[in-house]
């Protein structure tokens, strides 16, 4: 499914309707060249779960970042200068991907095998400076409800 964005602050309003969307336990991939959108995606997502959009930045070096939001903790993880699986072992990714917090994860198709099956895939490509195209793929019973719930919420009346 896919869905078009003409500005950053469009990019934003897709991500808050998506995260209004999500429930404890759920979890996002995000993909796409540097710069498609990622991070600002995290920031309307994080908004929607009452976390400031200005204390959300890439966590490109310390691999993962926690918010706590009104329904409960965001993690958000940057793979892109992951080494190698060993060091996703040794921050211990199974207690965030499993626990009850809300995850979000940008490149994670780096490691696609650690991955829960559980997910909804995003991949933002850039289409001119100021447009994107977002496509959105649910994994599972869960990241398929989830892609569903963004068809009904976003893919028929298109925003602006
Ligand atoms: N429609 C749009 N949607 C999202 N971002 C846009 C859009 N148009 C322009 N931009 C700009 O593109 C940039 C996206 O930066 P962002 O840090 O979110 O990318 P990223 O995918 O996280 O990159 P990286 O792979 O380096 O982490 C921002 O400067 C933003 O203003
Ligand atoms: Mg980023």
């Amino acid at each position: 499914m896919e869905i078009a964005s003409h500005s950053p602050e469009e990019t934003m309003r897709i991500a808050e309707a998506v995260g209004e969307l999500l429930r404890p336990g759920d979890l996002l991939n995000l993909n796409g060249e540097l710069g498609a959108g990622k991070t600002l995606f995290v920031k309307g997502l994080a908004a929607a779960l009452g976390i400031p959009a200005e204390m959300v930045t890439s966590p490109t070096f310390s691999i993962i970042n926690e918010y706590m939001g009104k329904g409960g903790l965001l993690y958000h993880f940057d793979f892109y200068r992951l080494q190698d699986e060993l060091e996703l072992e040794n921050i211990g990714y199974q207690d965030y991907f499993y626990g009850s917090g809300i995850t979000v994860v940008e490149w994670g198709d780096l490691f696609r095998e650690q991955l829960p099956e559980e997910r909804l895939d995003i991949v933002l490509e850039k289409a001119g400076s100021q447009g994107r195209k977002l496509t959105f793929s649910g994994c599972g019973d869960r990241g398929r409800e989830i892609a569903e719930q963004v068809r009904r919420r976003l893919g028929v009346h298109p925003r602006h």
